[in-house]
């Protein structure tokens, strides 16, 4: 490391070093540049063969297995990061005792895509990031006749990227079809080369192009009308991202890679291989112009992923955690932010109105009350007269911190799940400094710009202070929040958020919590408590109506962001407090009788008269089910503290020795 700028000395090993460039070299040289760019010293090799380095960057598990085991003997402290680029990931890597080996032996792991995590090992996971490969549109692009209907097919020829699928469903396109395939990409598979040259002879729908460099392939993709991926698997295809930076829709194989880039609702996909799934999709893009539409503007909610500007953080990101930023002369930086990227936050909401209209009755998850009206809505809420649960709870933590922190041992670190703008934790932040003089703090929040606010704030006002700040949602938040801080800690889980659980999920979850906890460390749980009916009913429907405005709020961002006609002012807002399960449902009612369509996710809702929809339930609790609770999950009551009025209870929660 070169003295107190950390610029890092990095080699990149790509396996295959060869006159045409596979997937993996052209991935090593981008990661050369963007590090070159963040100011590392970075260079490509294919093999490590002894060369001085800081971190190794591997792309492959197991075809570089060989260069991580050698570097690992030399420099047992050295950092090694192992890209994995897609065979492996999805080529029984499990199966491959070299790349399990590979995959043990790394700090850290990259995928391409989300959807890659849920393929590791649970152990790997928390140690796993995405990276995703941004693309840029051309700045030059040509414009194709108004009548053409060019279609681009980019990928090499061979086998496991099923390259003759497209020209074999062009064939079934109905005779007065305009399509025209345009092919690019090198015969690594000779056989399948002489195949295309023929295709060309007999099908006039196809033109093969042989290969073609990395700027005029994506020339190609920007002026085409579609581009159809036939690959039978990837780790997360380029060209993907390519269409999507270029604002051209995509039809893929519906494989892992492209679910994990594109979503599992979204309509343009068909099974590998089949042809005559791809010729229904094909005809359809050319003859109704909605139908294209609505994929197109899909893909261009999608395209600020792939900006170069997130690719670059994210790398910035992930050398940082390994040897520090560079030009930071401090090393002990008082803020470090971990953010654990999964699908686009629109791909997630249109996967999950896709699944939940499934339903009967049909659902929406209450996660998506917070955009940003909704989260406004949200603060507004927590200050109403009947809305008691935020007073009360804060009414609690302001009369009992000093108790509360009498309770921790000196040095105890702060890690808190869903801390949003953290306005509860300032009563715990400040008697711990007072008392210990520092404090390590560490959240998990959905929000990065909370987080970001959060911290930013924080830290300003407190110096004894240092945050971690982990932005991902709460199950990979988990692990990583106790891997930020270090025994002993206290854990907040506050709000009620735990009352949006169902019961046995609550329960699960803190048993997971409690498995990422060491012996004596403590957990601060704030739950809603039962009560009377009417009590709750009005804190779920208010009477300025602020509730049903957040609750109506819900369908506003779903039509607005899927194109849908649901429109909130014709439903009605329920809020029922369903004794025996002790739960606020809450539910959005259609008045009419209509069909409404969802032109994004390519289909229709049949909504009965009087048909409810369920948004979200807020389970309430009585002291013995919160007693049950933790005992079912391993935790010891070590001290409840209530309101005055009895509403609310924080409990507190020790890990007792295993
Ligand atoms: C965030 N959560 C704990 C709130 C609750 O009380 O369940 C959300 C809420 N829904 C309606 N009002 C508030």
């Amino acid at each position: 490391m070169n003295g107190t700028t950390n610029r890092a000395r990095i080699v990149l090993v790509t396996p295959h070093v060869g006159a045409t460039p596979t997937g993996n070299r052209v991935t090593a040289e981008r990661w050369a540049r963007f590090l070159g760019e963040l100011g590392h010293d970075a260079r490509v090799v294919a093999e490590w063969g002894g060369e001085a380095c800081d971190v190794l960057v591997a792309l492959h598990a197991s075809k570089s297995a060989a260069s991580v085991e050698a570097f690992r003997a030399r420099h047992p402290r050295g950092r090694v990061v192992v890209v994995l680029t897609g065979t492996d990931v999805y080529g029984g890597m499990e199966r491959d005792p070299a790349a399990r080996a590979t995959l043990a032996r790394a700090d850290r792991l990259v995928v391409l895509q989300p959807r890659a995590l849920r393929a590791l090992p649970a152990e790997l996971r928390a140690k796993a990031r995405v990276v995703r490969q941004s693309a840029e549109r051309p700045p030059f692009v040509e414009m194709q006749a108004a009548d053409a209907f060019e279609v681009a097919v980019v990928g090499h020829l061979r086998a496991v990227k099923d390259p003759m699928l497209a020209a074999r469903a062009a064939r079934r396109l109905p005779s007065g079809s305009r399509l025209c395939l345009l092919h690019a990409g090198a015969a690594l598979d000779v056989a399948i080369g002489a195949e295309a040259r023929e295709e060309m002879q007999s099908n006039l729908r196809y033109r093969w192009l042989g290969e073609l460099a990395h700027d005029d392939a994506r020339r190609l993709i920007a002026r085409s009308r579609l581009l159809v991926l036939t690959s039978r698997s990837e780790g997360g295809a380029n060209v993907v991202s390519e269409a999507i930076a270029c604002g051209v829709p995509v039809l893929s194989t519906r494989i892992d890679g492209s679910l994990g880039i594109l979503g599992e609702s979204y309509p343009g996909y068909f099974e590998v291989g089949d042809e005559a799934a791809l010729a229904r999709l094909l005809d359809r893009c050319e003859r109704d112009a909605r139908f294209l539409d609505g994929l197109r503007r899909w893909c261009a909610r999608l395209a600020p992923t792939f900006a170069p500007e997130r690719e670059r953080e994210a790398r910035r990101r992930l050398v940082e955690e390994l040897v520090g930023g560079v030009g930071v002369a401090d090393r002990r930086e008082r803020a470090s932010a971990i953010v654990v990227e999964s699908e686009p936050e629109f791909i997630r909401l249109a996967d999950s109105v896709a699944r939940g209209l499934e339903r009967s009755p049909k659902a929406y998850e209450c996660c998506w009350f917070y955009d940003e009206a909704g989260s406004r809505l949200f603060e507004e809420i927590c200050a109403l007269p009947e809305y008691y649960l935020t007073r009360a709870e804060d009414e609690i933590l302001r009369a009992h911190a000093a108790e509360l922190v009498a309770r921790l041992p000196r040095g105890v670190a702060l890690a808190e799940l869903g801390s949003g703008s953290a306005t509860k934790t300032r009563h715990l932040i400040e008697p711990l400094l007072a008392r210990d003089g520092c404090l390590d703090y560490a959240t998990v929040d959905i929000s990065e710009s909370a987080l970001e606010d959060s911290a930013r704030e924080l830290l300003a006002r407190h110096p004894g202070l240092a945050m971690t700040t982990i932005c991902a949602e709460y199950d990979d938040g988990l692990a990583l929040l106790a891997r930020s801080t270090r025994a002993p800690r206290l854990v907040l889980w506050l709000g009620s958020n735990i009352g949006n659980f169902h019961r046995p999920d609550a329960a699960a979850f803190l048993s997971r919590l409690r498995a990422e906890l060491a012996p004596g460390d403590h957990l601060l749980l704030g739950a809603d408590l039962r009560k009377d009916r009417a009590r709750l009913e009005a804190a779920y429907d208010d009477a300025a109506g602020v509730t049903a405005r957040f609750n109506l709020n819900l369908l506003e961002r779903i039509d607005r962001e899927l194109g849908s006609d649901f429109d909130a002012a014709r439903f009605d807002h329920r809020a029922v407090y369903e004794e025996v399960e002790g739960r606020i449902a809450m539910w959005l009612v259609n008045r009419e009788r209509r069909t409404v369509r969802i032109p994004l996710l390519d289909r229709t809702v049949e909504l009965a008269a009087g048909e409810a929809v369920h948004t979200e339930y807020s389970y309430k609790h009585s002291v013995e089910e919160l007693d049950a609770l933790a005992r079912d999950s391993g935790f010891r009551v070590a001290a409840r503290w209530f309101d005055r009025e009895r509403l609310f209870a924080d409990t507190l929660l020790v890990v007792e020795d295993a």
